[in-house]
């Protein structure tokens, strides 16, 4: 089985997936699968993306052009079966917005928000009737927690949305919800099931973009130390999320833990990421599922 392992792009996480490129080539090549990398961004590899040898194509692509349907639509176009999930699914995955909206509608609950699009203004009382501070501001269609921010008073918040704005036609504005940050895998097709839970202890204020890839800069507690009632019910929201999304072959739904005990979903990854420091392989790695056998395991759900 030759596989075209695809990384770069164009997105704000380019830096993010060239890193869980090289954790997957490791991976794949100590699956003993024959590996040619490739970046679709670029003209030539995309020439040998559409002619090569290939059987499947592993996408290490975090964001936009790469995990929000767009490539998938390309792979489906050359008939090259892809890890991950489709391009309907992968595009509402990749806006929060709307996933929001899919997740309701299965009684995941998720905080109350609000989206200012390019027309609307900042209307700071409707703001803090609907959703109140602190509150999150953040792109509806970036990764890896660029350009959020947590904003505690109405003088901070015409600043915040300005600079979000700058990233995305959409912000979401979003009940800031305090607790313990966890994040769920989930594998499978038609049977999806959760990998344990791992509980996030971030050095920074939130689970930012350094606290996410600096080694050192994040604690990750798997399983996380919850009782077996909570545990149960946080993995059911998750395998919940990914059915409610339409995922396919794995996800990554992330959530936050109230003082109340109750699980809050703020998103699902349809291409976690696979650097040394990410979330996905180590929760793999305390289900007993060695990172070369998560690659392998991937590789069968695109070709089942
Ligand atoms: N968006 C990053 C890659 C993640 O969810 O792991
Ligand atoms: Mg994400």
């Amino acid at each position: 089985c030759q596989v075209a392992l695809l990384v770069g792009g164009v997105s704000g996480e380019r830096e993010v997936s060239l890193a869980s490129g090289k954790g997957a080539q490791e991976a794949l090549e100590q699956a003993g699968f024959p590996v040619t990398v490739l970046d679709p961004s670029n003209k030539e590899d995309l020439k040998r993306l559409i002619d090569g040898p290939f059987d499947v194509a592993f996408i290490c692509l975090h964001g936009k052009y790469g995990e929000d349907g767009t490539l998938q639509g390309f792979l489906e176009m050359i008939g090259l079966p892809y890890i991950g999930s489709g391009v309907w699914s992968s595009a509402l995955a990749m806006d929060k917005v709307k996933s929001k909206v899919f997740y309701s509608r299965e009684q995941i609950p998720t905080p109350h928000s609000l989206v200012l699009n390019p027309t609307s203004t900042v209307d700071v009382e409707k703001i803090i009737e609907e959703v109140g501070f602190p509150c999150v501001v953040k792109p509806a269609t970036e990764g890896s927690a660029l350009g959020v921010c947590i904003v505690e008073n109405r003088d901070d918040l015409a600043a915040a949305v300005e600079k979000v704005s700058e990233l995305d036609r959409q912000v979401l504005i979003e009940h800031y919800v305090a607790g313990k940050e966890l994040t769920v895998a989930v594998l499978g097709n038609d049977e999806p099931r959760a990998l344990p839970i791992i509980e996030i202890v971030p050095v920074n204020e939130f689970y930012d973009y350094e606290s996410k890839y600096v080694p050192g800069a994040s604690q990750h507690l798997c399983p996380a130390p919850l009782d077996e009632k909570v545990t149960a019910e946080i993995q059911d929201l998750a395998v919940r999320a990914h059915r409610a999304l339409g995922c396919e072959g794995v996800s990554r739904s992330d959530f936050i833990l109230d003082e109340a005990g109750k699980a809050w979903i703020l998103e699902t990854n349809t291409i976690p990421g696979m650097t040394g420091t990410s979330l996905l392989p180590d929760s793999a790695r305390a289900a007993g599922i060695s990172f070369p056998e998560l690659c392998t395991m991937l590789i069968g759900y695109a070709l089942e």
